[in-house]
């Protein structure tokens, strides 16, 4: 059985990237933001993924293709979508840890694990439970994404 608590380790250097599960199908990862650290622009090629804020916050910008730019603060339990298409960059603006949990289908690409954008942990398990807090998460999570516009003036 696998623990959320297995999964919060930060790094000061990059954003942390643990990877709880990865199947043909579908990857599962945790990752684990410092204050002020925060992804480049980038899209998930033909994946389509959910990102769910377990702890903290995070200001997610969307990268429109008629050229609008949007940004949204999500806080603990908002759900974030991915579609395919996307392109995006996530940061911590905050001043507080932020604890995320992604799910992808198909996995990622080997691109998205390049060192430079963070490092993975890849985990070995045999059997596969999602943690309950996650499950509570996924369950208890009746609210749209808040639309709350983000501090343009964050520079990290
Ligand atoms: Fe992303």
């Amino acid at each position: 059985m696998l623990n959320l608590v297995d999964f919060k380790t930060f790094d000061d250097e990059r954003y942390a990237r643990h990877l709880v599960l990865k199947t043909d199908n579908m990857e599962i990862l945790v990752v684990c933001w410092m204050p002020g650290q925060e992804t480049v622009v980038h899209g998930h090629g033909p994946t389509d993924g959910v990102v769910i804020v377990l702890e903290g916050e995070i200001q997610n910008t969307d990268y429109h293709p008629d050229g609008k730019v949007v940004t949204a603060t999500y806080k603990k339990g908002a759900i974030l979508h991915a579609p395919v298409g996307f392109r995006h960059k996530i940061a911590n603006c905050s001043r507080e840890k932020c604890i995320t949990l992604h799910i992808y289908s198909p996995p990622l690409g080997k691109e998205y694990l390049n060192p430079d954008l963070g490092y993975s942990n890849e985990v070995k398990v045999e059997e596969i439970q999602l943690p309950d807090e996650v499950v509570r998460y996924m369950m208890a999570c009746p609210k749209s994404p808040n639309e709350e516009i983000g501090d343009p003036s964050c520079s990290i």
